[in-house]
């Protein structure tokens, strides 16, 4: 198996797509047979004439009858496991999903957010999902579940983990310019760790602005490792000289406290030169965008 199957529903949607393949190599190997001999049969050379076949009631209900009882078989097998993945039971721990571009952030019951998708094992789960800007969709290929992120509307998933493990998470709906860099990990814990990871309030003393850089969804564009990604790094940043262009005009300016809070503020006013202007307006709360700058000023 390629890829693991790591879900309640990746078994279900597993046996669903193989007992249809299974049907519909049947027909194909039937089909082609067919058309094989009757190709070799009827070909010019032998000269063979062909009947001319004037109706048949008995033939007609056949191929009508046996076609129909296999699409319904098909609906039945593809319906099964559809109600299995949407099915939600009761007791479903609940995490909201926001996709933007071009991050996810998970955000728990308890306040606890994360850029990764933590989740204890065996247990059902129920994500809520929405959008901040434009359509993503959210898929996780070893749980076998995929779903689309809509602004303004909330969707959802359900799924229970199976093993520990750390799982793939892609964006597949084209989004933007850093579509490709949208990924994220579920992370499948035992129970025990889950809990110990649920309780920890991360130290908000400890760097709040790398935390929020992370929440924010500054990084799914920046680095702080001074590798250029969609946006320039923040390692670095403060102090340095940086050529941008503003309103169309290029002029070098220094990477202050000013222009680094006008930059989360204002994106299009000063864009840096070599980089798209495609970044969205944040909405920071004045003491969150402090503890970024702050953050920022501390990357050198
Ligand atoms: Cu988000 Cu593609």
């Amino acid at each position: 198996m390629l890829i693991p199957q790591a879900s309640n529903s990746a078994v279900n949607v597993d046996s669903a797509f193989y007992r249809m393949l299974g049907m519909e190599i049947v027909l194909l190997v039937l089909v082609t047979a067919a058309m094989i001999f009757f190709v070799i049969k009827y070909r010019r050379k032998e000269k063979t004439v062909p009947e001319n076949i004037e109706g048949s009631t008995f033939l007609e209900i056949i191929w009508t009858i046996i076609p129909t009882l296999l699409v319904l078989v098909m609906f039945y097998i593809g319906w099964v496991s559809f109600d299995s993945i949407r099915a939600v039971p009761k007791e479903a721990m609940r995490i909201r999903v926001t996709a933007r571009q071009w991050s996810w952030l998970f955000s728990y019951e308890n306040g606890r957010q994360s850029s990764d998708l933590r989740v204890p094992v065996g247990e059902p789960v129920k994500l809520l999902l929405t959008s901040q800007d434009v359509i993503h969709s959210f898929y996780i290929p070893a749980f076998r579940i995929k779903e689309d992120c809509v602004p303004k509307m909330e969707t959802y998933l359900s799924f229970t983990a199976d093993e520990t493990g750390t799982y793939d998470i892609f964006c597949t709906e084209y989004c933007g310019l850093g579509h490709s860099g949208m990924l994220s990990k579920v992370v499948a814990m035992s129970d025990k760790d889950f809990d110990s990871w649920y309780a920890a309030v991360p130290a908000a003393a400890k760097r709040a602005g790398g935390r929020l850089l992370e929440e924010k969804g500054c990084l799914g564009c920046h680095t702080t490792d001074g590798t250029a990604k969609i946006g320039p790094t923040f390692k670095g940043l403060y102090g340095a000289p940086v050529t941008v262009l503003t309103n169309g005009k290029e002029r070098t300016i220094r990477a202050d406290e000013a222009y680094l809070q006008e930059s989360v503020r204002n994106p299009k006013t000063d864009v840096v030169k070599g980089y798209p202007d495609i970044m969205p307006p944040t909405q920071l709360k004045p003491e969150e965008l402090d503890a970024i700058v702050e953050y920022i000023e501390t990357l050198k």
